[in-house]
């Protein structure tokens, strides 16, 4: 039977009595086959498994969807259950932020590239909640999606860097079958706007053809990519970069692992995507803690 803690004291009563090896999957909520691929990953290689759904404010910019992001928690525990999650830990903003936080975890570099230019303060709510939820959860696994590749980066220097006792598991991005990456902001997108989606998976499958055929000029790969979504009316390039994993600085020549990173706005909706080259490397070296 599945569990629910609305509170830290709540959920570290049940912490002590769930067996080890203990996986944890973070989430927002408003779950999808995404989030419940990670958990399926988790109960496989864990003897128990937690999740987390909690909208965390401080990683939305005053102009982002805090206040519409979509909710549906009664749907998400049915979901869990049926994953095979044993505790959903679902704390309140006022808890997780009492009223004089004032402590942030802060990575320089990494998160002023890719989508920390656009969204400056973003990674530094998601550091720090994830830095309080791996104190309460104090799981040996943590499972996250590449869909969020930058995201991956940040958590994977975040546990190096202040010596978590977690293991990284990355999960493949889960797609709808025509290639628009499962995503709660999918929503957004009106009918018309939806047909439009497929265009990001397109322009990465098209960065990984001309790979494989030997192109290594990564200007020429970023341009003929910009150039097959700016011909989708709908959708708007934020950016198209091709970076080095481990620094998130742009190549000039691919001949290192690289990470194809997309973000693309169709109507309102902002949308990112992404892709390794040489395809089906891993975004991150698998390694203990
Ligand atoms: P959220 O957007 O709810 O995503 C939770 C996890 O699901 C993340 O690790 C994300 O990368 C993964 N995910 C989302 N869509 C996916 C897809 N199509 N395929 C595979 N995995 C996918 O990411 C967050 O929440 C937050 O930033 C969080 C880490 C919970 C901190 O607040």
């Amino acid at each position: 039977m599945m569990i629910v803690a609305r509170t830290i004291d709540e959920f570290r009563k049940l912490r002590s009595e769930l067996p080890s090896p203990l996986g944890f999957v973070p989430t927002m909520g408003f779950l999808h086959e995404g989030h419940i691929a990670l958990v399926h990953q988790s109960v496989d290689e864990n003897k128990a498994t937690v999740v987390s759904l909690f909208v965390n404010p401080t990683q939305f910019a005053p102009t982002e969807d805090l206040a519409n992001y979509p909710r549906n928690e009664e749907s998400d525990f049915r979901l869990l259950e049926a994953a095979g999650a044993n505790v959903v830990f679902a704390p309140q903003a006022e808890e997780m932020y009492a009223d004089n936080h004032e402590t942030w975890v802060v990575l320089d570099h990494l998160t002023r590239r890719l989508e920390g230019t656009i969204r400056p303060t973003h990674f530094q709510g998601v550091a720090t909640v994830v830095s309080q939820l791996f104190h309460i959860v104090e799981p040996q696994s943590a499972y996250f999606g590449q869909k969020d590749a930058q995201q991956v980066l940040v958590i994977d220097r975040m546990i190096r860097d202040l010596h978590y006792p977690v293991l990284l598991r990355v999960g493949e991005t889960v797609r709808e079958p025509d290639g628009l990456a499962m995503s709660s902001r999918n929503t957004y997108l009106s009918p018309e706007e939806r047909l439009a989606g497929p265009v990001l998976r397109r322009s990465l499958d098209l960065a990984e053809e001309l790979w494989l055929e030997g192109e290594r000029d990564a200007e020429r790969i970023r341009k003929e990519m910009t150039d097959l979504i700016e011909q989708e009316p709908l959708a708007r390039v934020d950016y198209v970069s091709i970076a080095d994993t481990r620094t998130l600085d742009e190549i000039h020549v691919i001949d290192r692992k690289a990470l194809v990173s997309i973000a693309v706005r169709i109507g309102k909706t902002r949308l990112i995507d992404n892709a390794i080259l040489p395809p089906g490397e891993p975004l991150i070296a698998r390694r203990q803690p």
